[in-house]
């Protein structure tokens, strides 16, 4: 008898496509924040060039879905939630933020199940984020 080794399920960075699927997802957000009026007041919390973040987001959530752990290597011991803590960062910011990833994500055809469970985790960040 021989025994059958089951494939290991995918892990959520697999899921959304690897490094260039992060790189969508994180392009399509910022985009949507350069160019829909709706996210005006999040595009004004942001310096005018956006490129250094696009990379910087795209770094983190790769390492955070389980990817390669670059942006954790290059800040040991950086707290994206302690950083945010310092914005000043307003009910109203916060729900343009998880809006627009949302749509980003949808945008990019991420699979379903995977979007809604980034967009749960996205809130609770989100909301932690304006306490003090
Ligand atoms: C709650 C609403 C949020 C607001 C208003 C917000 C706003 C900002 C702003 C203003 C910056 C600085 C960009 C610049 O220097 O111009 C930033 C950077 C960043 N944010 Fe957020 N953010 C939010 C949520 C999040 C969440 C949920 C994550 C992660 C899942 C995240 C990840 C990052 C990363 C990785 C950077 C770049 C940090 C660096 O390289 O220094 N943000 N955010």
């Amino acid at each position: 008898m021989t025994a059958t080794a089951e494939a290991p399920a995918p892990s959520m960075f697999e899921r959304i496509g690897g490094t260039e699927g992060v790189r969508a997802v994180v392009d399509r957000f910022y985009d949507l924040m350069e160019h829909d009026s709706r996210y005006a007041a999040l595009r004004a919390m942001h310096v005018e060039d956006l490129f250094p973040v696009r990379v910087s987001l795209t770094q983190f959530l790769s390492a955070w879905l389980g990817g390669p752990r670059d942006w954790f290597e290059a800040r040991p011991g950086t707290c994206i939630m302690s950083m945010h803590r310092a914005m000043g960062i307003t009910p109203d910011t916060a729900a343009q933020w998880v809006e627009a990833m949302s749509r980003a994500m949808a945008n990019c055809r991420v699979e379903k199940a995977l979007g809604s469970q980034m967009q749960q985790a996205f809130l609770r960040m989100a909301g932690a984020m304006m306490r003090a």
